[in-house]
């Protein structure tokens, strides 16, 4: 008959009579010891939480730079990666490294320029898919240019720069790094370029024949080059190893990669002297003894036991 007790406990103490004073402290302790966990847990998620929301705005803080004030925190720099595609058959998979990366870069815009006619489903839907912000350009490179020693990405980069300069202003606040689908980087070399005032140079790994190539930096400036090849040139560098400012790149309308009377190898070097100075260049990864990027290449996949005509019943996307 415990429900009645309670029933007759509650409806004595709501009268107020002095001899229900002991089952009232009953009562009280009861509810206290029942509380007293909950309050407890909630109290915990609390600390937790407000711990969580001081660490996400000191690592805010601790980005370089950024010092400033609530406003740059919430603006930073945002990092435009142009990135030459082409249809082939590890197309999707290099795209799909890529975009992985990318993904977890903050204030990023990947513009992605396909070597077509038009622009394709498959990195249409790729794209649509990829989980971050993106423009998506196509560029042709003539036929005539198609050779083995010619150099590759001049069209898409110079559509990447026109899309730049018509859909951004002196208001926009960005870097522009020309980042190529064999390549492989680290999360780290993003927030090194992130606050480069005008162009800034590291260190490439596994280029040029060599385990890495870098600028040489005496006293924070870049005095020389370790380079595999081509010491002639002005910035023996690789695509991989530099950004451009967005305002230098709006400021400079007419620098563009160069075709004619352009080898190999002398894209970065002919595009560079167009908008710096080796003197003014902003050696980045700790003074450039930091490899952040590598161009590690995809092998040349072998398909010699794909069936012609093909067998499968459905069509696959690879
Ligand atoms: C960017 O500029 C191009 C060329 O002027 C224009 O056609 C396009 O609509 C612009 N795109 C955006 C997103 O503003
Ligand atoms: C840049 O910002 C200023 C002030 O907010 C505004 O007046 C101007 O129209 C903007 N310019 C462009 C090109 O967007
Ligand atoms: C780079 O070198 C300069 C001059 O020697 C020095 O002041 C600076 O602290 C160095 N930077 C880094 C990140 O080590």
């Amino acid at each position: 008959m415990r429900g009645d007790s309670g029933r007759a406990a509650r409806s004595t103490g709501s009268q107020c009579s002095p001899g229900s004073a002991g089952t009232m402290r009953t009562l009280f302790y009861s509810y206290i010891f029942t509380a007293l966990p909950w309050l407890l847990i909630l109290i915990i998620m609390i600390d937790v939480d407000t711990r969580r929301a001081i660490q996400r705005r000191t690592h805010l803080r601790a980005v370089p730079g950024s010092g400033a004030g609530a406003e740059r925190r919430t603006a930073l720099p945002v990092i435009y990666a142009v990135t030459p595609t082409y249809a082939r058959d590890v197309q999707k998979a290099e795209l799909t490294r890529l975009c992985n990366t990318f993904r977890q870069v903050p204030a990023f815009h990947w513009i992605v320029v396909e070597d077509a006619r038009a622009r394709t489903d498959l990195v249409a839907r790729f794209l649509a898919r990829a989980g971050l912000r993106h423009t998506h350009l196509h560029a042709a490179t003539l036929l005539r240019y198609k050779r083995p020693r010619s150099p590759r990405g001049t069209e898409q980069r110079n559509a990447a720069l026109h899309w730049l300069r018509a859909n951004r202003s002196r208001n926009d606040s960005g870097v522009v790094f020309f980042a190529d689908d064999d390549n492989t980087y680290s999360l780290e070399l993003f927030e090194e370029m992130r606050w480069t005032r005008h162009v800034s140079v590291w260190p490439v790994g596994l280029v040029g024949g060599r385990r890495y190539e870098r600028p040489l930096v005496e006293n924070g400036m870049v005095v020389g080059w370790y380079t595999g090849w081509g010491a002639g040139r002005l910035f023996p560098i690789d695509m991989a190893g530099f950004a451009v400012n967005l305002q230098v790149v709006l400021a400079n309308p007419k620098a563009l990669f160069k075709r004619h009377g352009s080898k190999p190898g002398m894209q970065e070097s002919d595009f560079l002297r167009q908008i710096t100075r080796v003197r003014d260049l902003e050696p980045k990864a700790n003074n450039c003894t930091r490899v952040l990027v590598w161009h590690t290449r995809t092998e040349k996949v072998k398909l010699t036991n794909e069936p012609d005509p093909l067998l499968d019943s459905v069509t696959i996307e690879v």
